[in-house]
């Protein structure tokens, strides 16, 4: 399989428990590659276009709410099979139903602030990347 590209978030509560870190080393364990990085506080305008396919949905003030609260960090991942390898990897969006070592059954409190964020296809990937980082800023290895 080809190398593929995904987009991560480290959410505003994963920040403010210093798990950075401990969570760049699941992604490097697991063989994906970090390729771009930084870290933002999110605009409300940012999290509200960044979550936009969301915006009918219940939950999705308290949401961008919650995305703003704090630092973020936005990271780009590459390796083989990268969207569904970072999708296992980061588990269930409740932590309630996430599997025994995946990021959000170790670092989540609750379904609202669940301590990543991980592109669900290639199609939101390409997207995603493109809202937050140049094709300069990807230091990717596949060019
Ligand atoms: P979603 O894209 O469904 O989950 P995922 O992050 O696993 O791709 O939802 C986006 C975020 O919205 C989710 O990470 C947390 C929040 N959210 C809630 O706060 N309550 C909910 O009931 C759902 C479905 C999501
Ligand atoms: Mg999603």
């Amino acid at each position: 399989m080809a190398l593929e590209r995904t987009f991560s978030i480290v959410k505003p509560d994963a920040v403010a428990k210093n798990l950075i870190g401990a969570i760049y080393s699941r992604f490097e364990a697991a063989g994906l590659r970090i390729v771009a990085a930084k870290m933002l506080h999110l605009s409300r305008e940012q999290a509200e276009g960044f979550y936009a396919e969301h915006k009918e949905r219940p939950f999705f003030n308290a949401l961008v709410s919650f995305m703003t609260s704090g630092p973020v960090m936005v990271q780009v991942l590459e390796g083989e099979d990268a969207v569904r390898k970072n999708r296992e990897i980061m588990g269930a969006t409740n932590p309630k139903d996430a599997l025994a070592g995946t990021l959000r059954a170790d670092f989540a409190a609750s379904i609202d602030e669940n301590a990543v964020h991980g592109s669900d296809a290639a199609a939101s990937a390409a997207r995603e990347i493109a809202y937050f980082f140049t094709d300069a800023e990807l230091c990717s290895r596949t060019r």
